[in-house]
């Protein structure tokens, strides 16, 4: 389709039916919402059914606002449910994972039988350094299939997994050893980044310094060569697991046994241990996975693009797809400029069926241009997913003009890692979709859109997204904070769950998200916390004052724009210098992550203020997404805002 095509489809209604075919031998049917209507608890309860059982549930749901219990009194073994279960059905020589690395020519295929043998060793050796079950054990690893097998090691001990995503640092990855108490940290030597190796284990052993309690690190060896090694606490994963017996028994554990914690960026400088647990999570995930992909598992090679240190990953590239019995791709490398072309590769080699990634990639190939695609066959694919950002209509119609043919269903899937699964997202085979909605809640699902009061907008309004009623994947609280999960979701609106989404229902009563409402921002779908930049920044020597907003961006969604004022002494000779943005970058960078450096630094000598001393937080995103200014009538100093201004114009941005 030419350009012009695309654009004249842009202005037009845009609605899309669901192919005749799928719609036709789609898993989900237009019943299943009925279903899920006349009997919310019940139809939970069948979905649950799915998983194997080693003693049922006596109570389906326990709702003591805020706190949960799914499928009270209910007995499984989350790991059993991924692997064992289908070797057990005679799909044991079934690829559970093609594998593709960033190495050099680096392939693996995973068959389900495979994966139950490295598991169950995987387990006996982490049982042998004391693991139990409820022991917190730390994952700081790439993309690698060790990774999974570590994550099901846990899960099959009942030892909950807290895996920190690689490209945090060592201070970041220390905060959240700490806060989740865990005793053994599981890593690897290094990675490898486009054929490149770089090393993964020395921010191990600085976050680790600051752990006493941390006893063990089991080292994976991905790239080789020299490591720093602590004798007594430091192993190899080869000397540890490989000898193991390839066979392990099992427990079963309570359905609200902890199945992992995963940190999350909130409105304050600490990040949250969002919990979950066993029974609700798998059985939700699993039951999005079949309905929201339209899973086939005898014919389809499902591909997310997520990383697994993120709950994409967790949920969509681990437990869903293995709880399925699906054939999935992991490609442990991301898009690259000199590699344009490697996805569409995949897909054609792969014949992937189900591609799931984030708005910000599909910018990211739509830049590089439709006619990279145009030598590859990609008719394999037929169902598009999108995630963890709200995706502009012009990225959803190239997705699915270009990516799918014009042929496949796109589902905007909207959740959270509080939720665990997919909340709000279009059924395949349902669904008339439009380009830019998440469309309704999921059958079984309570969303609304509220104003200020908490009373549900009419058609057309917008207001904040909220879940009315308890669902099986919730969170089950903060790790060790009761009071601020109930702080953070229950008390904006009482009993209701707040997102922290705003929202906006169309007169159809279809459902469009905005992005976040609070001071949460989306970059390439990372969420970073503005105050937690703000307090990385402020943590420098050479910093009084720093001030963060997300201004928008062309590809990554959000871009985080930092003000700061430097200290009084320093302020005259260092203040816009390269030389001191330079180290203010590499500093947020050493305390959360290069993902959290900014884009922009500017160096001001004073921030705008309200006249009761607050920033005017809006008024810098004005600055920083070159808008006019609004009102500025409440400002201390309006020409502060001039001076800002001037430096912006002044600084190009930087990568
Ligand atoms: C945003 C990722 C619009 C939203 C699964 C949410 C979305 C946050 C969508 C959660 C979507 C996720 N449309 N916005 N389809 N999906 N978001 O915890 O702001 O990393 O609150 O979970 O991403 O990000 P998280």
């Amino acid at each position: 389709m030419s350009e012009t095509a695309l654009d004249a489809l842009l202005h037009e209604t845009r609605r899309f039916p669901p192919p005749e075919t799928l719609a036709r031998d789609a898993n989900a049917q237009p019943a299943l919402y009925d279903e899920a209507a006349a009997d919310r608890i019940a139809f939970w309860e069948k979905q649950a059914d799915w998983l194997r059982w080693d003693r049922r549930w006596t109570t389906a749901l326990e709702w003591d606002p805020p706190f949960a219990k799914w499928f009270v009194g209910g007995r499984l073994n989350a790991c059993v449910n991924a692997v064992d279960r289908h070797v057990e059905a005679g799909f044991g020589d079934k690829v559970a994972y093609h594998w593709i690395g960033d190495g050099e020519n680096e392939t693996r295929t995973i068959t389900y039988a495979d994966l139950q043998r490295l598991v169950c060793q995987a387990a006996n050796g982490l049982a042998e350094l004391g693991v139990q079950a409820g022991d917190r054990v730390a994952i700081y690893m790439p993309m690698i299939p060790e990774t999974v097998v570590t994550i099901l090691a846990c899960a099959r001990l009942g030892a909950p997994h807290n895996v920190v995503f690689c490209g945090f640092s060592a201070d970041a990855l220390r905060g959240r050893i700490l806060d989740a108490d865990a005793r053994v940290v599981v890593t690897t030597d290094g990675q490898f980044r486009r054929g490149s190796p770089t090393p993964v284990k020395p921010a191990v052993d600085e976050a680790v310094d600051g752990c006493p309690d941390v006893r063990s690190v089991v080292v994976v060896r991905r790239t080789g060569g020299d490591v720093a090694w602590t004798d007594g606490r430091d192993v190899w994963w080869h000397d540890l697991v490989d000898g193991q017996p390839d066979s392990h028994d099992p427990e079963a554990f309570d359905a609200e046994q902890p199945l992992f914690m995963m940190y999350t960026s909130g409105t304050t400088a600490r990040p949250k241990g969002i919990l979950h647990t066993t029974g609700g999570y798998l059985t939700q995930v699993a039951f999005t996975h079949r309905m929201v992909f339209d899973l086939k598992p005898d014919t389809d090679v499902y591909w997310c693009a997520a990383d697994i240190g993120w709950i994409t990953g967790h949920s969509y590239i681990v437990y869903g797809p293995l709880c399925n019995g699906a054939t999935s791709v992991i490609y442990e490398g991301t898009p690259h400029p000199a590699d344009q072309d490697r996805w569409w590769k995949l897909i054609e080699h792969y014949k992937v069926s189900i591609l799931y990634t984030a708005p910000t990639t599909i910018r990211t190939l739509m830049k590089w241009g439709h006619e990279l695609l145009e030598p590859y066959d990609l008719t394999s694919l037929r169902v598009l997913g999108s995630v963890g950002e709200p995706i502009n209509p012009e990225a959803w119609m190239w997705y699915r003009t270009y990516v799918g043919g014009g042929r496949t269903p796109v589902v905007d899937t909207w959740w959270q890692t509080e939720t665990g699964a997919i909340m709000i997202s279009p059924l395949p085979g349902v669904t008339t979709t439009k380009p830019g909605a998440a469309m309704q809640p999921l059958p079984g699902i309570s969303a609304d859109v509220v104003d200020n009061d908490g009373e549900p907008v009419p058609a057309g309004g917008g207001g904040y997204l909220v879940l009315t009623e308890p669902w099986p994947s919730m969170l089950r609280g903060i790790w060790g904070d009761d009071e601020r999960y109930r702080e953070t979701y229950w008390s904006r609106f009482p009993d209701i769950y707040f997102a922290g989404d705003g929202a906006k229902r169309d007169e159809d009563g279809d459902l469009w998200l905005l992005g976040r409402v609070d001071d949460v921002m989306n970059v390439s779908g990372h969420r970073i916390s503005t105050t937690e930049v703000e307090h990385a920044l402020v943590g420098h020597p050479m910093v009084a004052e720093a001030a963060v907003v997300g201004a928008t961006d062309a590809t990554t969604g959000q871009a985080i724009v930092a003000f700061v004022t430097p200290r009084g002494s320093v302020a005259a000779d260092v203040s816009s210098g390269d030389e001191f943005v330079q180290a203010l970058r590499n500093h947020v960078a050493k305390e959360i992550g290069p993902i959290a450096k900014p884009r922009q630094i500017l160096v001001t000598p004073e921030l705008p203020k309200t006249r009761s001393g607050k920033i005017m937080r809006r008024l810098l995103k004005d600055i920083a997404e070159h808008r006019e200014l609004g009102d500025v009538t409440t400002l201390l100093d309006p020409s502060v805002t001039d001076a800002i201004r001037g430096r912006m114009s002044e600084s190009g941005s930087e990568d």
